[in-house]
């Protein structure tokens, strides 16, 4: 199984596509998304720079999120893994190389999940998280829990992510469709990028991106 980088738009899936493939071939997942909020639930004063940045929808500093990526994988000795909501700008694509060629890891395929606008502001919409990690969505068939507003996996009361609302939303989708050209590009002349169109079932995504990953 090749390593794999999801690259999309917010609210496309990357964190229920990466849950299957963690179930079904032991990925590791490592969502940058995740690592940032975890550095938020810490309390510290970088946390909370990194919660008003991420709430307006912004991008925080790419150095830091090279830091995150590199400690991260350096743990995993050779492990598959998924990284997922990075590279989101072409300065982070190129530094990601050089730490890929440190930890000599060269055999991975850059996914890139296709999203049209209007299906990301109703996913974003309908999304709900729990604070175990586990994440719903009120408009899509399978991602629905099975009682209104309470998670599945453990019982708590589920919510929205802070960032998700109409405001924040407009923005990241703004810097995603700045950024995505060069990055694009840069898979693509290293003959490393997968599109994949995500306005599709969950089971009919994870079927393409298992072609792609074998
Ligand atoms: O991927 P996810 O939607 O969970 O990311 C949430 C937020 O984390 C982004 O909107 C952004 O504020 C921040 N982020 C970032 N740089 C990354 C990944 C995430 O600034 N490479
Ligand atoms: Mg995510």
């Amino acid at each position: 199984m090749k390593n794999i980088i999801l690259i999309a738009p917010p609210a496309a899936g990357k964190g229920t596509q990466s849950e299957i493939l963690v179930q079904k071939y032991g990925y590791t997942h490592i969502s940058m998304g995740d690592l940032l909020r975890e550095v938020i639930s810490s309390g510290s004063t970088l946390g909370k720079e990194l919660k008003n940045i991420i709430d307006s929808g912004a991008l925080v500093n790419d150095d830091l999120t090279i830091e995150l990526i590199y400690n991260k994988l350096k743990t995993l000795e050779g492990k598959p893994f998924i990284v997922d909501g990075f590279p989101r700008t072409m300065y982070q694509a190129l530094e990601f190389e050089k730490v890929l060629t440190k930890l000599n890891i060269t055999e991975y395929v850059a996914v890139l999940l296709d999203l049209s606008k209007e299906e990301a502001v109703k996913r974003i919409d309908g999304r709900l998280i729990c604070k175990c990690g586990k994440s719903y969505n009120i408009y899509q068939d399978n991602l629905k829990p099975k009682v209104d507003g309470i998670c599945d996996k453990c019982g708590a009361k589920l919510e929205k992510r802070d960032d998700d609302n109409v405001e924040a939303f407009k923005k990241r989708y703004e810097i995603f469709q700045t950024n995505i050209e060069p990055i694009k590009e840069h898979y693509q002349k290293l003959q490393k990028l997968e599109i994949i169109d995500v306005n599709r079932s969950i089971s009919e995504i994870a079927e393409d991106i298992e072609k792609v990953i074998k």
